[in-house]
């Protein structure tokens, strides 16, 4: 959580395709509490265990949809060396390894092309616009909407399935 909250408040580890926010530990905490979103959380890290970045999973709609959303971030220092992609795919197996649902999406700024490069790379495929979806840097941003089904997820890819 502490690092989640000094990394989230850092303008170059957010990108340019994420709202600005300044956050404190205590509203951080204070949102968990409040939302009924189910999430789960994960830090990327090196094999020496340098903490790189972030990958989560969330709920955006009602949980009978049996859909869940992903999301991303990286150290700037990190970027561009296929760690997301690695990251990405990880999650998509366990997410379809251990959870019901049918799909995984991820929205992303239609400018992100390394967040794009990343779905595509993990088989997730464009879906189409979403208009005016987020607020960024003072004006409405149109996203796009990726998916991948659990019939398009290519067996297990990175994580194995244990008894
Ligand atoms: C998006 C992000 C997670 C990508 O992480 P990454 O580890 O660099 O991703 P990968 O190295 O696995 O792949 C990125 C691909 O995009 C390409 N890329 C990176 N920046 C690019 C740019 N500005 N324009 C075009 N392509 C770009 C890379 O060359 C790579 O392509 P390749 O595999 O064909 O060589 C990272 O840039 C980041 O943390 N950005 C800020 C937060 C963010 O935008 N999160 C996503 C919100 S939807």
């Amino acid at each position: 959580m502490s690092l989640f909250a000094e990394w989230v408040n850092k303008p170059e580890f957010i990108g340019e395709y994420n709202p600005l926010r300044q956050l404190s530990r205590a509203e951080i905490e204070k949102g968990y509490e409040k939302s009924s979103l189910e999430r789960g959380e994960f830090i990327i890290e090196e094999k020496d265990g340098s903490k790189i970045g972030y990958v989560w999973h969330f709920t955006t709609v009602h949980s009978a949809m049996k859909l869940l959303e992903i999301g991303y971030f990286l150290v700037p220092s990190q970027t561009g060396k296929g760690y997301c992609s690695e990251a990405a795919k990880i999650m998509v197996d366990y997410l379809f390894l251990s959870k019901d649902i049918v799909r995984i999406q991820a929205h992303t700024d239609l400018r992100n092309v390394a967040s794009q490069k990343v779905l595509e790379k993990v088989g997730f495929r464009k879906e189409g616009i979403i208009r005016r979806s987020i607020f960024i840097r003072g004006e409405w941003r149109d996203a796009r909407l990726y998916s991948i089904l659990r019939e398009e997820w290519k067996g297990l890819r990175i994580l194995i399935k244990t008894p």
